[in-house]
C-alpha cells in the first residue's frame, strides 16, 4: 500500500473499488489491520464497513477525497461488530446514505448512538441485490461467519467478493496487501477461523454460494486480499475447515 492510505483495486471510467486500512492505533499491542472499502460509480459511494468511532475522522478524511461526502448513498455494514459499524453514529450525522444491514441487528444500533431507523434498509437473511448505476451489488448471505446475521457483497462490475470476516488474517503490520503464498498464509487464517466461525457446514453453504459468482478478488475485512489461484485455494481450504462447533469439546 507503499505510503498512501489506499490503494484502487478496480477502475474504470465509471466505477472504482477502492480499499482503505485504518487501524485504531489506540490498541497497537492487541493489533488487528483493519480494511474499510469504498464503491464509486458515477460520484456515488457506497461505502463498506466503514470502521470503529476511533478511525472515524480520518476514515471520513480519506473517503472525501474519492466522493463528495453527501454523494455517498449507501452505507453497508456486513454485521454489528465495533470494528464493523462502531461508527455508524458518526456517519449518520455527516451523511444523507442509507444504512444497509441485516434486519437482525437494527435494533443494537442505537447503542452505537444511532437512532434514525428509518434510514436503514434491512436485509432479511437470504440477501437481496440493490441496482448501483447500471450494475448491482449482491448480498450474499454469510450468516454465523461469524455474526449470526452476517452478509458478504459482491459487485457485479468489478467481480470483487467482500467477504466482511471470512478470510480475515492475524498479521501484525503488514507491508503488502495481497496473499502471495496461500500454504504460508494458511497459519494466519487458521486460529482466527476455527474460534470465530461457526461450522464447517456453515462454511460449505458460502463456498457454495461463492462458486456461483465469476469472482476477480475476494477482499477480507482484516488482512490480505485474495486474487488469482489464491481464490479457489481459500476456498478449498475453508470448505474442509472444522471450526466453531465442530470444535465443541475444546470449549466445555
Ligand atoms: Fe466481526
Ligand atoms: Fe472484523
Amino acid at each position: 500500500m507503499d505510503n498512501k492510505n489506499y490503494e484502487i483495486l478496480y477502475e474504470d471510467e465509471s466505477h472504482k473499488y477502492i480499499m482503505f486500512s485504518f487501524d485504531d492505533e489506540s490498541h497497537e499491542d492487541a493489533y488487528l489491520s483493519v480494511n474499510q472499502y469504498l464503491i464509486v460509480k458515477n460520484g456515488a459511494g457506497f461505502l463498506i464497513d466503514p470502521g470503529s468511532e476511533a478511525i472515524f475522522d480520518e476514515m471520513y478524511e480519506a473517503v472525501s477525497e474519492h466522493v463528495e461526502i453527501e454523494n455517498i448513498k449507501y452505507i453497508f455494514f456486513s454485521h454489528q461488530d465495533p470494528d464493523v459499524a462502531g461508527s455508524i453514529g458518526q456517519w449518520s450525522i455527516s451523511t444523507k446514505a442509507k444504512f444497509i444491514m441485516s434486519s437482525i441487528w437494527i435494533r443494537f444500533m442505537s447503542h452505537y448512538g444511532f437512532t434514525e431507523m428509518s434510514r436503514v434498509m434491512p436485509l432479511a437473511d437470504k440477501g437481496a441485490q440493490l441496482k448501483f448505476g447500471e450494475d448491482y451489488i449482491k448480498f450474499i448471505p454469510a450468516h454465523f461467519l461469524h455474526s449470526p446475521g452476517n452478509f458478504s457483497l459482491y459487485d457485479t462490475k468489478s467481480k470483487i467478493v467482500f467477504s466482511g470476516d471470512i478470510g480475515a488474517a492475524i498479521v501484525s503490520s503488514p507491508e503488502h496487501k495481497q496473499v502471495e503464498n496461500f500454504e504460508e498464509h494458511k497459519e494466519h487464517l487458521a486460529g482466527f477461523h476455527k474460534r470465530y466461525m461457526g461450522s464447517n457446514k456453515l462454511c460449505r453453504a458460502w463456498v457454495r454460494e461463492m462458486r456461483q459468482l465469476n469472482i476477480s478478488m475476494i477482499v477480507p475485512q482484516h488482512g490480505f486480499v485474495f486474487k488469482d489461484d489464491n481464490i479457489e485455494l481459500f476456498l478449498e481450504w475453508l470448505d474442509e475447515l472444522e471450526c466453531g462447533s465442530d470444535l465443541l469439546d475444546e470449549l466445555y
